[in-house]
């Protein structure tokens, strides 16, 4: 039988031979590889800077401490993306306020925030002050969500009008651009993965890039206990005294045998994005034709998706299904049936608010954000990786039409069933 995964990392013997290397420098933990793969990193975005940490949680975690979030603020997240965005706000003590996501292209709904802004805070000497809680509103992070930029102008434009910081989380995106800006280029930090699910990997891993000295400097020393020096300082300097550690700081440092391999992988970065450039238009072309019950990934005019993620979304009107839960269990029944016939799905991400600490710490229901909890019930990812041959994709979309129709045909005698 088959055995297609939903992802596979790309790998020649040059990521071997630059982990041999690391090792054989005897630079193991964090050293030279890492400075030059941010430089690789960051050139390759634009960015003046990168910063290379353990995971792009930690990414995250100390870009928001670096923007000053911390407890009595509010930080927007849309619901729909992995649970370390919001975590991450969390663990600075600050708020993680969900919002909405657009049902087309994943990726948060500025104008629903606006109005959710409009009615849930008031305006306080410049500041907006939660009505409820009395916390200040500083933050917003889009998530740039499966490869596909958030309307980034449209969040900065709004991030203007309230006061508010915006990070970006490219966990999924390095390389995704709306015209010719990269993410992480549109004058805000941004944060990127190297976990294996991602377009390049270093194992774990995460980056983050900006072109703000300052904010730089900042997160570099926050990655190693806030140490005033850097390793790389303190063996160049023949230091034998410990630095001064004068703020709370983090063991968050990438190995410099997981910078090798990034460094390898950086070499093939546009062989790889071509590769899945490729794969996904042919998905694109193909779906709509035998499998009409999925909705293909939608592109706003000008973006450049990379498709970390290749993300469909179940058509419940299509099928005259009336609730998100019909729909889910079509979608659930649909992913067992291809898991038996040796295709591997998963579900795009989870609404964030739908998750047991969030819902008890903040009592959500799940229809209280009901795009988002769409998009979790109802979306589903494809395989995609860079050696997905052309034989394994046709294989993927016979079965999705075969398998469909066999759902769809027991349903309806269900139905007829039922009314007789
Ligand atoms: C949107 C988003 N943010 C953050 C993360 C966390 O990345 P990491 O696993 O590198 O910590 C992920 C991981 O999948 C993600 O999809």
């Amino acid at each position: 039988m088959k055995n297609i995964p939903i992802m596979k990392p790309y790998f020649d013997e040059d990521e071997a031979k630059e982990a041999a290397a690391a090792l054989a420098s005897g630079w193991v933990a964090q050293g030279p590889r890492v400075a030059e793969f941010e430089k690789a990193v960051a050139t390759y975005e634009g960015n003046a800077y990168g910063v290379a940490v353990s995971s792009c949680t930690a990414a995250l975690h100390l870009g928001m401490i670096a923007l000053g979030f911390g407890p009595g603020d509010d930080v927007l997240v849309p619901s729909y993306t992995f649970v370390a965005t919001a975590n991450a706000v969390e663990y600075t003590g600050a708020t993680a306020v969900l919002v909405e996501v657009d049902i087309r292209t994943y990726t948060i709904d500025v104008s629903w925030v606006e109005d959710f802004i409009q009615s849930h805070y008031e305006e306080n000497e410049g500041r907006w002050i939660n009505r409820k809680s009395g916390n200040r509103l500083v933050g917003i992070v889009p998530v740039n969500e499966f490869g596909l930029c958030a309307d980034i102008p449209a969040v900065n434009a709004l991030a203007k009008r309230y006061g508010l910081k915006v990070f970006e989380d490219s966990a999924c995106a390095l390389g995704a651009k709306i015209g010719e800006t990269h993410e992480g280029c549109f004058g805000n930090p941004s944060a990127v993965s190297f976990h294996p699910r991602k377009s390049i990997t270093t194992g774990e891993g995460g980056m983050i890039l900006t072109s703000d000295v300052e904010l730089m400097e900042h997160v570099r020393k926050l990655r190693s206990h806030a140490a005033s020096l850097s390793e790389i300082q303190r063996h160049q300097n023949k230091g034998y005294l410990l630095p001064d550690y004068d703020e709370l700081g983090y063991n968050y440092r990438m190995t410099d045998i997981q910078a090798g391999i990034g460094l390898a992988q950086m070499r093939k970065i546009e062989l790889i994005m071509d590769r899945r450039k490729a794969i996904a238009a042919r998905y694109d072309e193909f779906l709509p034709q035998v499998v009409p019950f999925l909705k293909t990934p939608f592109v706003p005019e000008g973006y450049t998706h990379i498709y970390q993620t290749y993300a469909c979304m179940i058509d419940t009107e299509r099928l005259g299904m009336k609730s998100i839960e019909e729909g889910n269990r079509f979608r659930n029944d649909l992913m067992d049936k291809l898991e038996q016939n040796g295709i591997a799905t998963r579900q795009g991400t989870h609404a964030v608010h739908s998750l047991g600490y969030y819902q008890t710490k903040y009592g959500f229901r799940n229809m209280d954000l009901p795009v988002a909890y769409a998009c979790d019930r109802l979306s589903i990812a494809l395989p995609l990786y860079v050696e997905l041959n052309e034989e394994d994709q046709d294989y993927v979309i016979d079965k999705l039409a075969e398998l469909g129709k066999e759902l769809i045909s027991s349903l309806k005698s269900q139905t007829r069933s039922v009314e007789k």
